[in-house]
C-alpha cells in the first residue's frame, strides 16, 4: 500500500528574509507517517519546515511553500492520502526580490489564495482514499462535517486548536473522527499513540 502524508506548516515568502507561516510543529503528521510505516505501508512524507528528525524507513520530501507541497504531492502515485499539514491558505501576491526597507508607518501586503492540496488530490480522476484534518477553534463539529463534504473526503479528523493542552505544537492531542456513515472519539493521548489509533481507523475504513 502506498501512502502519502503531508505534515508541518508551509512558509509563504514575503521577501528574502520574511515569510507567513503558522504554529504547526509537524509532530502529528510525522507520527502518522511512522504509524503507517510500522503497519508495512510504503510511506512518502511531504514535509514543510519543522524541527523534527526525518523518520527512518520513510521517503521524505522537504518543501517550503503550499505550491511546492502541491507539486510534490502530485508527483506521487498513492492508495491513501493523509493531509495533516497546516497549509497556508494565502500567500503574498508577489514575493519581493529584495528586503522590504522600513520607511512608512504601516505596510500592507496583498494576499492571494493558495491551492488546496487535499481538495486537489480528492478531485483527481483516480483518487486515493482521502483523509483530512480540520483545525477548528469554534463550531468544531459543524465545520468539520462541512469540510468533509466540501473536500469530498473519506475521513476527517477534527482537531480543536483552541484548547491550550492539545493540538498545535503540543506532545498530546485528541481527535474526533468522522466518516460519511459514522464518527468516533480518539481521546487525549500522546500524538505517537493517537497517530497509531488514527491509522488503525483509516485502515479499517479503507478496507470496508
Ligand atoms: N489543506 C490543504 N491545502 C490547503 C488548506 C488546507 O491541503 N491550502 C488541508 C489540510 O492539510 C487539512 C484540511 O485541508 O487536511 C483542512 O485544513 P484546515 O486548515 O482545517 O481548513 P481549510 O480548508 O484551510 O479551511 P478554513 O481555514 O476555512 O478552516
Amino acid at each position: 500500500m502506498k501512502v502519502v502524508i503531508t505534515a508541518g506548516p508551509t512558509r509563504e515568502a514575503i521577501d528574502p528574509v520574511r515569510y507567513i507561516s503558522n504554529h504547526s510543529s509537524g509532530k502529528m503528521g510525522y507520527a502518522v507517517a511512522q504509524a503507517a510505516r510500522d503497519s508495512g505501508a510504503e510511506v512518502t512524507l511531504i514535509s514543510g519546515p519543522v524541527a523534527l528528525d526525518e523518520p527512518t524507513g520513510v521517503t521524505v520530501i522537504q518543501v517550503e511553500s503550499a505550491e511546492q507541497m502541491l507539486e510534490a504531492v502530485l508527483s506521487q502515485t498513492m492508495d491513501v492520502f493523509v493531509g495533516v499539514a497546516a497549509v497556508s491558505d494565502y500567500r503574498p501576491a508577489q514575493a519581493l526580490p529584495q528586503k522590504h526597507k522600513k520607511s512608512d508607518s504601516s505596510w500592507s501586503i496583498e494576499l492571494i489564495k493558495n491551492p488546496d492540496v487535499l481538495a486537489t488530490v480528492s478531485a483527481l480522476k483516480n483518487r486515493p482514499f482521502c483523509v483530512g484534518f480540520a483545525a477548528e477553534t469554534e463550531n468544531h463539529r459543524e465545520h468539520a462535517l462541512a469540510k468533509m463534504q466540501r473536500k469530498n473526503l473519506d475521513l476527517i479528523a477534527l482537531n480543536d486548536v483552541s484548547a491550550s493542552d492539545i493540538g498545535f505544537d503540543h506532545t498530546y492531542n485528541a481527535l474526533q473522527i468522522f466518516w460519511p456513515e459514522g464518527e468516533k472519539s480518539l481521546p487525549r493521548q500522546p500524538k505517537t499513540e493517537l497517530a497509531q489509533a488514527l491509522w488503525c481507523e483509516i485502515l479499517e475504513r479503507f478496507s470496508v
